[in-house]
């Protein structure tokens, strides 16, 4: 340890000579790896981690779709995840709390089991209102948007039900047990994860996959409530994808 704190001070010391600007890029990834560690409670390091390749034996044929960058959506790793956890329950049944554009509802849709679908929820677009807090303002923004679902290409839209409601009015008795697959990404306070994860576990089969996306120390309640939930959590290498398989 003594060393390497020895090295990383020569390193510093030699930036800062030769061009002090490229400190930049490396206080921004210390800064960043800090952040993770500085707040116990949004440390993701407690959770078992797994490759994406480890996900489900043997190999798949997953099929997924880039779109142009889309903010607040899912990663090309974070999409290959996806596949690969719809392939590993043989998912007919998907339910995603959170389309906003449609970039990870594209990749359930084209990963989802022959004659399956993908239910899809987010708030009317009309009357975007939320009864639980969502404090952040970005968050409020995304909310605020119309577009739900405007990038799903036209061809997956027979494997698409799209839902319109506040999650945590929305009623999930008509779903019971019936989910192989859920995706928790629409409101990130913990009240609402709280409220989605809950309602998601119920929707599950036994044997059901159940995934949230933003499983990282900027978004602290993600963290907290998956290390509180008491599932057994597991965080997909690269990604800020966690997922727990319902016994
Ligand atoms: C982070 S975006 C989802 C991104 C999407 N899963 C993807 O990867 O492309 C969150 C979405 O959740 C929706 N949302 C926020 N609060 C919600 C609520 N209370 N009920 C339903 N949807 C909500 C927002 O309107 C937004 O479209």
């Amino acid at each position: 340890m003594i060393e390497k704190i020895f090295q990383l001070t020569g390193r510093l010391v030699q930036i800062v000579i030769q061009n002090p600007s490229d400190l930049q890029h490396v206080i921004g990834t210390a800064n960043w790896a800090a952040g993770e560690i500085f707040d116990p409670v949004a440390d993701t390091r407690t959770f078992k981690h797994v490759n994406v390749l480890d996900i489900c034996e043997g190999t798949q044929r997953w099929t997924l779709q880039s779109f142009p960058s889309v903010g607040a959506s899912v990663s090309p790793m974070e999409c290959a995840a996806l596949a690969a956890l719809a392939h590993l329950v043989n998912a007919k049944a998907i339910f995603e709390f959170g389309t906003y554009k449609g970039v990870s509802t594209t990749q359930l849709a084209l990963n989802v089991a022959e004659g399956g679908m993908v239910y899809t929820l987010d708030l009317p677009e009309d009357h975007p209102a939320y009864t639980l807090p969502i404090p952040k303002p970005e968050e409020r923004a995304i909310a605020a948007e119309g577009g739900k679902g405007i990038l799903i290409p036209r061809d997956l839209l027979n494997k698409v039900t799209f839902l319109s409601a506040d999650s945590a009015t929305f009623d999930e008795a008509p779903y019971l047990e019936s989910m192989d697959l859920v995706f928790v990404d629409a409101a990130h306070s913990y009240e609402y994860v709280k409220n989605d994860s809950e309602k998601g576990w119920k929707m599950l089969r036994p044997g059901g996959v159940i995934a949230w996306h933003d499983c990282v120390a900027s978004h602290r309640d993600v963290v907290k409530y998956l290390k509180e939930c008491g599932h057994d959590i597991k965080l997909v290498g690269g990604t800020a994808l966690a997922y727990s398989i319902k016994p």
